[in-house]
């Protein structure tokens, strides 16, 4: 017989019970729900409201189902619905009658709220170290490549010359925010929500304080209707892990195209490249690929949770077991996705020769050249038009602008001397760029320091 049996005259239909139990995905959070309910079953022998003996063997067998769960050595039971009835039914099996008070003063409503709450804390708390191993990363290839010269981009055309760490240290900002969003996910999923009951509180006089301090819960939650409907701590962990995934796939998305024939900026490592069943050249960047292409499914997890919560009445709807697969499903695939991606990126070798050579193409030293007039006194309206034509010039010769002589450049603007030689040079363009956050490798490296301190800090 169900647990909750007693008012039934009919066993569930098998059709019911495939269809609504969840032990097959939620047997994932034993760990938390067996903690939880070791700090429960402790707090209601502490405050009396259960027998301390009762107590005591409660939290003796639930310890021993712990370490049976641990090595793997459980049958969870598909007809006991869920992962908080299936550790109940075993504890009572074990222990007899003491364990039927276990679920004193508590729902499975606040429990699954209570359970996913610990496991999302966990949860955020690995993915800001991963982010940090990944930034650590980012952080070596910038300091290394301070000097190397590449060409940035707009529009997907070269637009002017920036360096590698700049360009590394784009993505040590994207993925800072990142670690910011998770530890404010890792906040809002802080609040212990026992004591919620079903949806009213409860009769008995639970001590909420104590349950949150043995469970290291920052505070408790300040009503039961929303401490059993609220699952916005998950919809925070899938919106970060959403965005996370977006920044990874954009950096994918550049080493494909950088892996390319057409660009050859880098080369992938062997080992994080596969081949074609086919074509024998093949060296493809499938991991790269990937991790592009499961940033979909992530962004549907999300999208999916905040379509299931969008019409529930309050408190606790079944349709809230659906948040589960979503949410492990998401974990799953950002962990995978952030450890290969930090491992493949250590591997990948940067050329800097052809970095540098397709920097100084495509005319990306033009708004320098403007700038240079400007500084000789021209109007940078007229500087702008000046250089258009000299492109332009350029373009019909097919030379580049310093290829052009003293002579020629003055035939466009007087302006122009001797010095403008060295002013246009790849060097030059990046070196002048030394305002806060602008390519210069001085304000690099100073971008590089703050982030190393914003990774000392705990946020
Ligand atoms: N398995 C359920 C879930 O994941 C646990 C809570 C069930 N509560 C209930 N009253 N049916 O949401």
């Amino acid at each position: 017989m169900k647990l909750w049996g007693g008012r039934f005259e009919k066993a569930t239909d098998g059709l019911v019970d495939d269809f609504h139990s969840s032990i097959s995905f939620d047997k994932r959070l034993f760990e938390q729900d067996i903690t939880g309910s070791i700090a429960h079953a402790t707090m209601l022998g502490e405050e009396g409201i259960i027998p301390a003996a009762d107590a005591e063997k409660i939290v003796a067998g639930l310890k021993d189902i712990l370490e049976d769960a641990r090595a793997g050595k459980i049958e969870w039971m598909v007809d006991a619905e869920d992962i908080h009835m299936n550790v109940e039914t075993l504890l009572t099996q074990r222990i007899g009658d003491a364990g039927k008070r276990l679920h004193t003063g508590r729902s499975r409503n606040d429990q699954v709220a209570l359970d996913t709450r610990m496991y999302a804390k966990v949860a955020c708390r690995d993915t800001e170290a991963m982010l940090e191993e990944l930034i650590d990363a980012l952080l070596t290839i910038a300091q290394e490549n301070l000097h190397t010269i590449m060409p940035g981009y707009t529009h997907m055309q070269k637009a002017q010359p920036i360096t590698l760490a700049h360009h590394m240290m784009a993505y040590v900002q994207m993925f800072l925010r990142d670690r910011n969003r998770f530890s404010n996910a890792y906040k809002a999923a802080d609040v212990m929500v026992l004591g919620s009951g079903a949806l009213a509180g409860t009769t008995y006089p639970l001590n909420r304080e104590r349950v949150a301090e043995l469970l290291g819960f920052e505070k408790i939650s300040e009503n039961s209707l929303d401490g059993v409907a609220d699952r916005d701590y998950m919809l925070d962990y899938l919106s970060a892990a959403a965005i996370c995934m977006m920044h990874l796939s954009r950096f994918c998305e550049e080493l494909i195209l950088w892996n390319t024939n057409e660009f050859r900026f880098v080369e992938m490592d062997d080992a994080f490249a596969t081949g074609s069943s086919i074509m024998p050249q093949k060296k493809n960047p499938d991991v790269a690929e990937l991790i592009r292409g499961k940033t979909g499914r992530v962004y549907g997890h999300l999208m999916g949770l905040l379509t299931v919560m969008k019409g529930l009445p309050l408190a606790y709807n079944k349709d809230m077991q659906e948040d589960k697969e979503a949410f492990f499903d998401t974990r799953d695939t950002l962990v995978k996705g952030l450890t290969v991606f930090t491992a493949m990126l250590k591997t990948v070798t940067f050329r800097k020769d052809v970095m540098e050579r397709g920097a100084s193409g495509g005319f990306t030293n033009a708004t320098d050249c403007a700038d240079y007039l400007v500084k000789k006194g021209v109007a940078f309206r007229d500087a702008h038009k000046v250089v258009g034509e000299l492109v332009a010039h350029c373009l019909n010769e097919n030379k580049a602008l310093l290829d052009l002589t003293l002579e020629e450049l003055k035939q466009f603007h007087p302006a122009f001397e001797q010095d403008v030689f060295d002013d246009l040079s790849m060097i030059s363009c990046v070196e002048k760029r030394k305002i806060p956050g602008a390519p210069a490798p001085e304000m690099v490296q100073r971008a590089i320091n703050a982030a190393k301190a914003a990774l000392k800090n705990d946020q």
